[in-house]
């Protein structure tokens, strides 16, 4: 049976070994999902935050984040299908925030489908509001975007 919380979870920077376990996580998470190159392109940018979190021994969900100036953007955020509702992606946006925050980042952005229902849901919950609409900004479907913020300071 799977507890809820999830238990004992490490929170560790990705690496390019963890690919093929985020890839399929990716490709059952997303109609459009991102490329081991983006990954890559994440996991080597300086100023990018990327984390894979674990329970035994499995990655359960993961999260890209990064920074311009003063501004952090969350980019990518997922769960483990099998692993959702168990307050995953609130630990781990909760930790992105935080070391943002240490780096003296201001604001937060990030966008989500309109349709998003789970997502909009979890990052209100961590704080976020939404500030405008961005029409037609996914494609496959093509969707609104929702721009969510949050202000740190
Ligand atoms: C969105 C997503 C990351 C949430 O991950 P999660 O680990 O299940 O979220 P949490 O367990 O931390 O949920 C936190 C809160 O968000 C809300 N929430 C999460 N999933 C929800 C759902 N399916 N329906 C309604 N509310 C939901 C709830 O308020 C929840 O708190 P609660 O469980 O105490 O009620 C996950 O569903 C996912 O990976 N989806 C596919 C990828 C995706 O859409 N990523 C976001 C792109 S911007």
């Amino acid at each position: 049976m799977v507890e809820r919380p999830i238990a004992a979870i490490s929170m560790i920077d990705m690496r390019p070994e963890d690919l093929p376990e985020v890839l399929s996580i990716e490709r059952v998470s997303f109609s459009t999902p991102w490329s081991a190159i983006l990954f890559m392109n994440e996991i080597y940018k300086p100023l990018s935050v990327s984390k894979v979190v674990r329970s035994k021994g499995e990655i359960v969900g993961y999260i890209c984040a990064d920074q311009v100036l003063d501004e952090g953007h969350i980019l990518n955020v997922t769960v483990h299908p099998e692993h959702r509702r168990r307050g995953v992606a609130m630990q781990m946006v909760t930790h992105v925030i935080g070391l943002l925050a240490e780096r003296a980042c201001k604001t937060i952005f990030l966008e989500v489908r309109m349709s998003n229902h789970a997502a909009l849901r979890m990052y209100e919950k961590s704080g976020f509001k939404m500030v405008t609409i961005r029409k037609q900004y996914y494609a496959a479907p093509e969707e609104d975007a929702a721009i969510m913020k949050l202000d740190i300071s």
